[in-house]
């Protein structure tokens, strides 16, 4: 299926109905940017954890990891600059309630003319939009515009409309004018104002300004914190990586597009430290192929991963440079992961705010440095969701009686799928049968998640599979009991069916795997 047509409502229905992801609290009317990974879910994202954690940590031998606590004390969030500047700016409108991220917004004039000869055109005001909105839903606002002021006899000059600024850079006298995203009648948007996204607590007994904590808003910090103990307890050298992967928190504004935006989150992040003389250019190179391959090896297609360099300009202070892989979800081509080149600002704040030496002492060359970093930082439910729209087809297949039916199938990579192999006893009411699957399935559970359905005709069996992306299915039939003691596997992928002894299912599985 072409991706383009794949929806996010396509996705969020599968995955509720599956059991891959469910809205948090649920029976209590959801919780905004807030999500649930249901049976399905878990396995999926586990093995995308594990994925990782092989590939980045157990792969490799300068790297190293860490499970560092979500709440810190929180000078680190003032060294880190997050109690200063983390926020992002957002704007109320005032007829819907509704609230936006003020840079995520974007403003065009609307400019309409009198359908009479020689008529002049006038310019009535701007519409606000959102920056994945389309140019017909544009005009559709302008004209909302044009309705309001009573000037429906008028013609939207559409070309006009391309003229595009950021909202949070208009000046404030125009807010009049200016329709909000939702709105009926323009005037409705407040003047931007910066919202914090840290989410905070108290610890201790007291509730006061003295007992403010807060919920991590992103992992990287607890690896600074923590970066002189691994250096003193373990054996590494620069350069050389400390990876975590943990919950991350942050109070979005506006929570959008299912997992892609939510406000509890977890990240994968390696900060890996350089000497400050390395050719710290070529190594983000090697980093963001290294991440693409990664991407590439878990199922997503090597075309859908691009990438975007920030410009220079936009860069946060200090940061040398910073390039975001993207990938073509359903809502757009949008983040996937940010590779920032961070220099020493970290290990500077931290050693300042903390009066601790930080330094490192290069043995070799006898000096001793604050190391520079780069940073790769994986969210693991951007990943999932690119795992998940990567794996998303629809086909025809034959169904029991030979009828072309339409198919539903998430085309997994087989190490992260939830299930690895189903087992199917061709008939539950035989005992011989289910007798001897049982034992089939008994062994394979011991090397991977398997799954065992005994009810219902054996093509609705596999339909079920191909929609929760197991790679095999394996059924015992009467060939099985009464002639060799070979089953069938059934490939998700291409439905072809191989008969293999029973003894080989696991040898041929794990071949399959790549395990062997
Ligand atoms: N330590 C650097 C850092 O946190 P970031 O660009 O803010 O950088 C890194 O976040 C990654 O974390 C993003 O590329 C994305 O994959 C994930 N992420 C950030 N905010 C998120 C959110 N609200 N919901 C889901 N994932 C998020």
């Amino acid at each position: 299926m072409a991706k383009q047509l794949l929806t996010m409502e396509t996705l969020v229905t599968l995955c509720k109905r599956r059991g891959f992801v469910f809205q948090s609290s649920e029976i209590y009317g959801g919780y905004a940017g807030f999500f649930d990974f249901g049976p399905l879910g878990v396995e999926l994202k586990n093995n995308i954890k594990r994925a990782w954690w092989q590939d980045f940590v157990h792969g490799r031998d300068d790297i190293v990891g860490l499970d560092s606590s979500i709440i810190m004390h929180p000078r680190t969030w003032e060294a880190s600059g997050h109690v200063a500047g983390f926020a992002d700016p957002m704007t109320d409108c005032r007829e819907t309630k509704k609230r936006y991220r003020a840079d995520q917004i974007f403003v065009s004039p609307v400019t309409i003319v009198e359908m009479v000869a020689g008529a002049v055109p006038e310019m009535i005001g701007s519409v606000a939009f959102m920056e994945d909105a389309t140019a017909d839903e544009i005009v559709k606002r302008a004209k909302v515009l044009r309705d309001s002021l009573e000037k429906k006899n008028c013609k939207v000059i559409e070309e006009k409309l391309a003229e595009k600024r950021e909202f949070d850079k208009v000046p404030e006298a125009e807010l009049a004018t200016i329709l909000g995203p939702d709105a009926t009648k323009p005037g409705s948007l407040t003047p931007a104002r910066q919202f914090k996204l840290m989410f905070e607590t108290h610890v201790g007994a007291l509730q006061d300004a003295s007992s403010v904590a807060y919920l991590r808003p992103e992992t990287a910090q607890g690896i600074f914190n923590n970066y002189k103990n691994v250096l003193d307890t373990g054996r590494v050298k620069v350069p050389f990586g400390i990876a975590q992967i943990g919950k991350a928190f942050r109070n979005e504004i506006t929570p959008r597009n299912f997992l892609f935006r939510s406000r509890e989150f977890e990240q994968m992040e390696i900060e890996y430290f350089i000497s400050p003389d390395a050719d710290w250019k070529a190594l983000h190179r090697k980093w963001i192929d290294t991440c693409i391959d990664w991407y590439v090896s878990i199922g997503l297609p090597r075309e859908g991963i691009k990438e975007d360099v920030h410009p220079q300009e936009k860069l946060a202070h200090y940061a040398k440079a910073c390039t975001d892989l993207t990938f073509q979800f359903p809502h757009g081509q949008q983040e996937l992961e940010g590779i920032a080149v961070r220099g020493n600002f970290d290990l500077t704040q931290h050693q300042q705010y903390s009066g601790k030496n930080l330094e490192y002492f290069d043995e070799e060359k006898k000096t001793r440095y604050l190391p520079h970093v780069i940073e790769p930082s994986f969210g693991v439910e951007r990943a999932f969701l690119a795992v998940l729209t990567s794996a998303y087809d629809e086909d025809e297949v034959p169904n029991d009686k030979g009828v072309a039916e339409k198919r539903v199938l998430l085309r997994f990579a087989p190490k992260v799928a939830p299930y690895k192999v189903a087992v199917f006893p061709l008939l539950k009411n035989k005992p011989e049968l289910v007798e001897r699957a049982d034992r089939i399935y008994k062994r394979l559970q011991k090397r991977w998640s398997a799954f065992w359905d005994a009810s219902g005709a054996i093509g609705r069996r596999y339909r079920r599979q191909d929609e929760i992306g197991t790679p095999w299915c394996v059924t015992i039939d009467f060939d099985t009991i009464e002639k060799d003691g070979s089953v069938t596997i059934r490939d998700r992928d291409t439905t072809k069916q191989v008969r293999v002894n029973e003894n080989d299912v696991v040898a041929w599985i794990a071949e399959k795997m790549g395990e062997n």
